[in-house]
């Protein structure tokens, strides 16, 4: 039956659309009369990649319309960051993917490889969207064979990455977000400032040990000390104004709200704003370990030739690897961790702004 008819009961292979679906592997080898074994798998793991970057795409629809807003309402930071989680599981799912290809020898990826020349996942219009989406601009991409990807897209693929381009990225509105965190900065209260005194205090204290430290010779000791002095600088590149020049990709108030929130994570309210600085930090990580397998796996299959999209294959992705990453600010915090030890103190009036207790009534009352 179909399910076009009112009366008809739902059907399996009409509800996933499975003729459409099943008819669409095409190999070339077998149009040029030199059917190829492999080629179906290399159709087949190429298509369940563009069915799951459509899902990471869906997940991102919802993820950025709720992120978008000037308020994000409590009950949609849970599943942002959930929509984030099953992202990354769908991340590694897709490197994992790269075996089940990689059963398809150098080989018997030669038996058709020539026939696939121009098109390459460099064309990967999906692929694209979900970088651009995230938040990978056009300035920060590493150069293929001297030109842009959106030179080798069809005009269809073109005006959909030139929308995207358009829209808000997950990056900013991350920003955005972050910077309005509560907090972090009250009339009685500055975050910037106690973090800061806490560092010297900590650092001063270093130094003073070292220097007490009669096993290492005068000229050591000095040279130790001064070193910890010199981090103290380092550790300006968050408390400097803002007027000055930034080396941080995000805001400075991004950037010190996403510091607070990772060092008092441990408090309920910061919790789940923990979880998303977690989850978008896999992602990155996810992706990166994405292309530095495939880039292997290219290196494996083709060796040091040139890739079917026309560049320097292995040494363009791996260069690709290095550079396309997202929310590398979120890992940079991490030299900027001090112990829980020596954490400073909330004061009162914060803990019991952020704090929710709850005193259970005597009953009958
Ligand atoms: C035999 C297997 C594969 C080989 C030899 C291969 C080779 C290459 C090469 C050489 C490039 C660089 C562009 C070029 O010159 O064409 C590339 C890019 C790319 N490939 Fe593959 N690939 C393979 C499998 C896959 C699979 C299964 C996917 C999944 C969708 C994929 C997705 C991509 C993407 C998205 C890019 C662009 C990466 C970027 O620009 O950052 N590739 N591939």
């Amino acid at each position: 039956m179909s399910k076009s008819s009112p009366k008809s009961t739902l059907y399996y292979g009409d509800y996933l659309n499975l003729p459409a679906l099943l008819s669409a592997q095409e190999p070339e080898s077998a149009r040029h009369g030199r059917g190829a074994h492999d080629e179906m798998l290399f159709i087949i793991v190429h298509q369940t990649y563009e069915l799951w970057f459509k899902q990471i795409l869906h997940e991102l629809d919802r993820i950025q319309a709720d992120f978008g807003g000037e308020v994000v309402e409590d009950e949609y930071l849970g599943r942002i960051v959930h929509g984030l989680e099953r992202i990354n599981e769908i991340l590694k799912l897709l490197i994992q993917q790269l075996e089940v290809l990689e059963t398809m020898t150098p080989l018997d990826f030669l038996d058709f490889r020539d026939f696939l020349f121009p098109a390459s996942g460099f064309q990967s219009a999906q692929f694209r969207l979900i970088e651009i989406r995230l938040g990978l601009g056009r300035g920060t991409r590493a150069e293929y064979a001297g030109k842009s990807f959106h030179a080798t897209l069809s005009d269809a693929d073109r005006a959909r990455i030139a929308a995207a381009e358009a829209c808000a990225k997950l990056v900013d509105q991350l920003d955005r977000w972050l910077s309005r965190t509560p907090f972090v900065h009250r009339p009685d209260y500055d975050f910037s400032r106690e973090y800061r005194n806490a560092v010297q205090s900590m650092l001063e204290d270093d130094a003073a040990r070292v220097r007490a430290n009669l096993a290492m010779s005068p000229a050591q000791r000095e040279a130790e000390a001064r070193g910890i002095e010199a981090s103290l600088a380092e550790f300006q590149a968050i408390f400097a104004p803002a007027s000055d020049p930034s080396p941080w990709q995000m805001s400075r108030a991004a950037v010190q709200a996403a510091l607070f929130i990772i060092v008092y994570r441990d408090r309920p309210v910061l919790q789940l704003p923990f979880r998303l600085l977690a989850a978008l930090m896999n992602v990155d990580e996810l992706l990166t370990l994405w292309r530095y397998r495939h880039a292997l796996m290219v290196q494996r299959m083709i060796g040091v030739k040139i890739g079917t999209g026309g560049s320097a294959g292995h040494d363009y992705l791996r260069e690709t690897a290095g550079k396309h990453r997202i929310f590398s600010d979120l890992f940079r915090l991490s030299t900027y961790l001090i112990p829980r030890s020596r954490l400073p103190k909330l004061p009162r009036e914060v803990e019991d702004a952020m704090g929710y207790r709850y005193t259970a009534q005597p009953s009958g009352r």
